[in-house]
């Protein structure tokens, strides 16, 4: 008889437990998604880079449409790490140190992506990078990491195909000279990051595969950067008079930058077709002007939504994958489309 009382009594203890648990996973989860404010730390590697500014632009456009449309407050604290890796560090640091719901790292050197990953996991700070992707062992360290970009060998692969399209219609258009050889420039981004290396590759392969006959001039590194690309493309132009008939360029503000050395020097778009990839604002405006022959745009609005979407519900303590379509639970990768002068036309007069 004792032994039944002390029986049901445990029972009745147990049941106890397990409603107060629930109860308090419940509230729990009223006061999480009860938050009414939240914090998003945004680093980039350079504050100055074009392409990075389409994306930060976008960023604070989603932090503020998402605050009319919920009312939580979103702060955003968008901070330059100007090329320095150390500084970036610290800044992480500080930025932990404010409060930050999650962080969104544009980072200087993907491969030291370790230290900031160690710093975020013992803060508990779940990160989003983004455009510098680190290495897939890194990614691997934390549930909480994600990235976001372009995948580059589709860039590639589209700047390429725009390429063998043209030459297929009329050889001409890139073959200016007549004499069965496409002579071309290349100007690559940094050596570090993985859309150079991978775009570099698969652009070539694809004119190659396309059927386009190829000969390289001659080709640089000039980091991302229009005014480094000006430089080389300046000194080409000297170094190999009337025989450049075409430029490959990893990004849009290396094209611009070769476009400006072909001004300054007089030679028109007619004889040297140049093509990029990023759509950047500056570079659709060549488009439209004639002077950019092509570009890959990626879809910056989604680039910066998808970035901005994982970030809030990590911040809400909800799950990325709910609202972002996720590749192995932690890629996004960005939507992307060949732009052609006639397609920028378009799109200007609709
Ligand atoms: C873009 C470049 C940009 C670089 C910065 C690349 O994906 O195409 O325009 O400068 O990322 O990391």
């Amino acid at each position: 008889m004792k032994r039944n009382w002390i029986y049901l009594l445990a029972v009745c203890l147990g049941i106890g437990i397990l409603i107060g648990y629930w109860q308090y996973r419940e509230n729990e989860g009223q006061r999480q998604s009860k938050k009414n404010s939240i914090r998003i730390g945004v680093l980039l590697y350079r504050g100055d880079d074009t392409f990075i500014g389409t994306l930060r632009a976008g960023l604070e456009d989603k932090a503020k449409e998402y605050e009319q449309k919920t009312g939580i407050k979103v702060k955003l604290d968008i901070l330059d790490s100007k090329g320095s890796q150390n500084t970036q560090n610290s800044q992480v640091e500080r930025l932990i140190s404010l409060g930050c719901d999650a962080l969104c790292i544009n980072s200087v050197d993907r491969s030291s992506a370790s230290i900031i990953i160690d710093k975020a996991m013992d803060a508990g700070t779940p990160v989003v990078f983004f455009n510098r992707e680190p290495v897939e062992e890194d990614m691997n360290r934390w549930e909480k990491l994600y990235y976001v970009g372009a995948d580059a060998k589709e860039s590639a692969v589209l700047q390429g195909d725009a390429l063998v399209d043209a030459y297929r219609k009329d050889s001409r258009t890139l073959d200016a000279n007549g004499n069965g050889l496409v002579s071309y420039v290349l100007l690559e981004g940094e050596t570090s990051h993985q859309d150079s290396l991978i775009r570099t590759e698969w652009s070539i392969q694809t004119l190659k595969d396309g059927g386009v006959p190829l000969e390289k001039i001659t080709g640089g590194i000039a980091n991302w950067d229009r005014s480094q690309a000006s430089a080389l493309m300046e000194q080409w132009l000297k170094e190999y008079p009337g025989q450049i008939e075409l430029v490959v360029s990893n990004n849009d503000d290396m094209a611009l930058g070769a476009i400006d050395a072909m001004n300054r020097a007089g030679i028109g778009a007619n004889s040297i077709k140049v093509v990029g990839i990023d759509g950047t604002p500056v570079g659709i405006k060549a488009l439209e002007e004639g002077t950019l022959f092509a570009t890959v745009e990626s879809d910056k609005e989604r680039y910066a939504q998808a970035i901005f979407d994982i970030a809030w519900s990590l911040s809400l303590d909800q799950d990325p994958k709910s609202v972002v379509p996720l590749v192995n639970g932690k890629y996004y990768w960005c939507p992307q489309r060949v732009l052609t002068q006639e397609e920028a036309k378009l799109l200007k007069n609709k």
